[in-house]
């Protein structure tokens, strides 16, 4: 047993007797997980040291020391890491060093304190830190994006439905589509990082806390905006971090559809975009293999992200009320749904940075076909009810096909024998440029919806 001078062996050992069963130790511990939360768990404690000091629960010179000893125990784990301690979770750990480090006041500072809110404050404190980092790093994927978009304004390229050539659309404003996407997975981490800003601590284990310790005061030292309203919800709350890994796992998808039309665009078939050789692989066996493996790993990656989702849910779902130790588990998926992303999105970031269009190869696969939208607005014009409109330029598909031409091959006299609205004036519909400019609307593929597209967006990047 414990006794003045001693520190407990360990955070809960006074009813038990006999040490844990060998098989249950290593399935106890989570230090090797949460050991990244230290610097939370410090801040959090720093802060309970206060509160408890203003509520008079510790006199003035016991919140010093513990404040100093905490100094001391960060500046030790900052200089040498967690290591190879043994102890059960960062919570033990800290508690740990503080007693080396403060002596018997260590034992104090857990006064009104469970590790069920502290955990809960620690978790919170951490996705308010990676939330804003994450949000800064689609940032910049989004201006990467902007900027290739930048060196397409003047290329007009086949604009795909079920990936088969549909209606010419600027390459620029190919690029610009997924920065929208993104944009909205930026809201959902800085949704995420909201949603934390609410502080559970002073909840205890489950009751609330016996001291008078001002929580509104200690959410404003820590930087939340709000306090929790129910100790019961506050221990087990974790929709902030589901907010989280919902916009991962989402941006987890966008990003994997970039690299989608990048594995696709990069290939000889297509070859629109050429990839740097820094963001690409050869092959071991074929000589002359250059490998798209960011756009490939970036969209493997996604699949983990939506597993992370799912598998907190699945966590969570058939939890009773209050504080349950599978809590633990939600750590790690939440940890490897940052790391992912950390991983990618700058990887990503510099392929499409150092990406280039490949006019030439994007000219060469402009089909005829792709002026048949604008052969029926041009009858439309002319009064020509669209589904006429549609039913006569379905024909002129045909018979172009029959003769093995274009559609800019068509004489005015082959286009009247279909539809006598058709003037001479028609051929002035076969020019990419006309094409994607007669699409002016907001949104559209005009020069001037496209660049006011791009300022929105640089505008939105910056916001
Ligand atoms: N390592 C635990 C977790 O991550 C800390 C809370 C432990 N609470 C408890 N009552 N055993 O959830």
């Amino acid at each position: 047993m414990a006794g003045e001078g001693t520190p407990p062996a360990a955070l809960w050992g006074g009813r038990f007797e006999g040490g844990m069963a060998p098989a249950m130790v290593p399935l106890n511990l989570s230090l090797d997980v949460d050991r990244r939360l230290w610097r939370h768990d410090i801040v959090g404690s720093r802060a309970w040291a206060r509160a408890l000091g203003r509520a008079r629960v510790l006199e003035a010179d016991e919140v010093q020391a513990l404040t100093e000893g905490l100094d001391r125990v960060e500046a030790r784990l900052a200089a040498h890491g967690v290591s190879d301690a043994t102890d059960e979770d960062i919570h033990s750990l800290v508690e740990r060093l503080l007693t080396e480090e403060a002596g018997d006041v260590a034992l104090k500072l857990h006064t009104g304190r469970s590790r069920n809110d502290q955990v809960a404050t620690d978790l919170r404190l951490w996705v308010r830190e990676v939330g804003e980092e994450l949000a800064e790093r689609v940032t910049t994927l989004g201006r990467a994006l902007v900027e290739l978009a930048a060196t397409g304004m003047d290329i007009v390229m086949p604009g795909y439905t079920h990936l088969q050539q549909g209606q010419p659309i600027r390459a620029a404003h190919w690029a610009l589509a997924p920065v929208w996407p993104l944009l909205r997975d930026r809201d959902r981490i800085r949704g995420a990082v909201r949603a934390a800003g609410v502080l559970p601590l002073g909840s205890g284990a489950v009751a609330g806390c016996p001291f008078p310790v001002d929580r509104d005061a200690l959410a404003a030292d820590l930087g939340f905006h709000g306090v929790s309203r129910n100790s019961l919800d506050a221990i087990s709350d974790r929709d902030f971090l589901a907010d989280l890994l919902y916009a991962g796992a989402l941006t987890g998808m966008h990003l994997s559809r970039i690299a989608e039309d990048l594995v696709l665009f990069s290939s000889a078939e297509f070859a629109f975009v050429r990839l740097d050789d820094g963001y690409s692989t050869g092959s071991s066996l074929m000589p002359q293999k250059r490998n798209p493996d960011v756009a490939e790993l970036t969209r493997g990656k996604s699949g983990r992200l939506l597993g992370n989702l799912t598998g907190l849910l699945t966590l969570l779902k058939g939890l009773p009320t209050g504080y349950n130790r599978d809590l633990q588990e939600d750590k790690s998926l939440a940890f490897d749904t940052v790391d992912t992303l950390d991983l990618v999105l700058p990887a990503l970031a510099g392929a499409v940075a150092t990406a280039r269009f490949r006019p030439e190869r994007i000219a060469a696969r402009l089909d005829s076909q792709l002026w048949a939208t604008d052969l029926a607005d041009y009858l439309v014009r002319r009064g020509v009810p669209f589904r006429r409109s549609h039913e006569a330029v379905g024909r002129i598909v045909r018979l172009a096909e029959d003769r093995g031409c274009g559609l800019g091959d068509l004489t005015t006299d082959d286009l009247r024998g279909i539809h006598d609205a058709f003037d001479d004036d028609v051929h002035q519909v076969f020019d990419w440029d006309r094409s994607a400019d007669s699409r002016g609307v907001p949104g559209g593929t005009s020069r001037s919806a496209v660049e006011a597209q791009m300022a929105a967006a640089r505008a939105a990047l910056d916001a």
